[in-house]
């Protein structure tokens, strides 16, 4: 069986970190395995354009793994295309760069493996809420400078304490967000996702649900972003949006770039409508050098808290995504039923009801 990795380069790193396991050099740890079983494993991380691995592969390739942080974009194009293709597996969370319909209609199976990196990424949101809030990379960035002047940063910095935190999206992630940020007494923590929590979850977090995106943002110091990008998300935060956020509120999605309009952000930003954008996630990845949202700044000059997408990669997630992704392989190798919540479309038909209400 011919199975096919579309993963990111690790390089001298991943030669000196073994742990780097969702690289090109270290190949989700599956290799000698897969060779064990005599499948043939090929791992590559060029995925653009006609003539790369990606599109050469997948002509005949049975099974596909990808990864959201170097992701293989498999359209329906290349759907057609792969005439042996039965299961695309994504190492970590987010399989929105496969066409999930084109893969309901050919009856291709795509799993994720849920839940191994949650806790990973909402750490991060959590981070970035802090280093917006309290403008922390100015307040750095002063200090590699050589300056020193305390009032330049105190400026445009605040308290978490009091303020009002909403989170689109209260799945795996949200919630975690919420969760964590009991202890630092927000002034109110709302959640906008057509999935209601119980009311015993809902207390959990402190959390009150608000139906209507509008109302929502209008009442939020800060908006996370921490749902699927779908027919329903794609470029759900468009001017129109943003224009009903709190004047100086700050944004964090670490969700998919594509869930905010780049142009619009970067435009909301410089007007200081959004005191602050931070997250990993791009509409394009890897990000071209002049993307607006690399040095896009708040009218004090501060306010961006991006890095490349590598929330959902620590060291830890890699070790349990590879892990999950060697359970889904073994799953499908023995004919054996897997794990529900690992089912994002199952033969023909979609399984999850995180992508949308349809
Ligand atoms: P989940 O499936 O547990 O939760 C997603 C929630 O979003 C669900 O409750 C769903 O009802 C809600 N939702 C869907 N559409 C919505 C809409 N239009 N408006 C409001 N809510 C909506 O997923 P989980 O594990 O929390 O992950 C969420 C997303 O985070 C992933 O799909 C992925 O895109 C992203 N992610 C990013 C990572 C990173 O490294 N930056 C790593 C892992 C996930």
């Amino acid at each position: 069986m011919k199975v096919l990795a579309i993963l990111y380069n690790g390089f001298n790193a991943a030669v000196k970190e073994p742990r780097l396991l969702g690289t090109v050099e270290n190949k989700l740890g599956i290799d000698k395995w897969l060779a064990s079983r005599g499948h043939e494993y090929i791992v590559s991380s060029d995925k653009e354009g006609p003539n790369s691995d990606f599109e050469k592969h997948i002509a005949d390739a049975e099974v596909l793994i990808t990864t959201p942080f170097h992701p293989g974009y498999l359209t329906r194009e290349l759907i057609e295309k792969a005439k042996n293709l039965k299961i695309c597996v994504t190492a970590g969370v987010g399989s929105d760069h496969i066409d999930l319909n084109a893969a309901v209609d050919h009856k291709i199976q795509v799993l994720e493996v849920t839940g191994s990196n949650v806790v990973s990424v909402a750490e991060h949101v959590v981070m970035n809420i802090l280093a917006l809030v309290r403008n922390f990379v100015p307040a750095h960035e002063m200090i590699e400078r050589g300056d020193w002047q305390v009032s330049d940063v105190a400026r445009n910095a605040f308290d978490l304490e009091g303020k009002v935190v909403g989170t689109i999206g209260a799945g795996r992630i949200g919630y975690r967000v919420l969760q964590r940020l009991v202890p630092f007494d927000c002034k109110e923590h709302l959640y906008y996702d057509y999935a209601k929590l119980s009311t015993e979850r809902e207390q959990a977090i402190k959390a009150r649900r608000v139906e209507d995106i509008e109302d929502f943002v209008s009442q939020c110091d800060v908006v996370t972003v921490n749902a699927p990008l779908h027919e329903g998300t794609r470029g759900l935060i468009n001017e129109k949006l943003l224009s009903k956020f709190k004047p100086g509120a700050w944004l964090v999605n670490t969700a998919r770039g594509a869930i905010c309009d780049a142009d619009d952000v970067a435009a909301a930003l410089k007007s200081g409508q959004l005191r602050g954008y931070a997250g990993d996630v791009w509409n394009v990845q890897p990000a071209p050098k002049d993307h607006p949202w690399r040095t896009m700044k708040n009218p004090l000059g501060g306010g961006n808290g991006m890095t490349p997408h590598y929330s959902g990669t620590t060291l830890d997630a890699q070790a349990r995504y590879a892990a999950g992704t060697k359970s889904i392989l073994e799953n499908y190798f023995e004919g054996r039923e897997q794990e529900p919540a690992d089912v994002i479309v199952g033969l023909g038909a979609w399984a999850t009801k995180a992508y949308g209400q349809r």
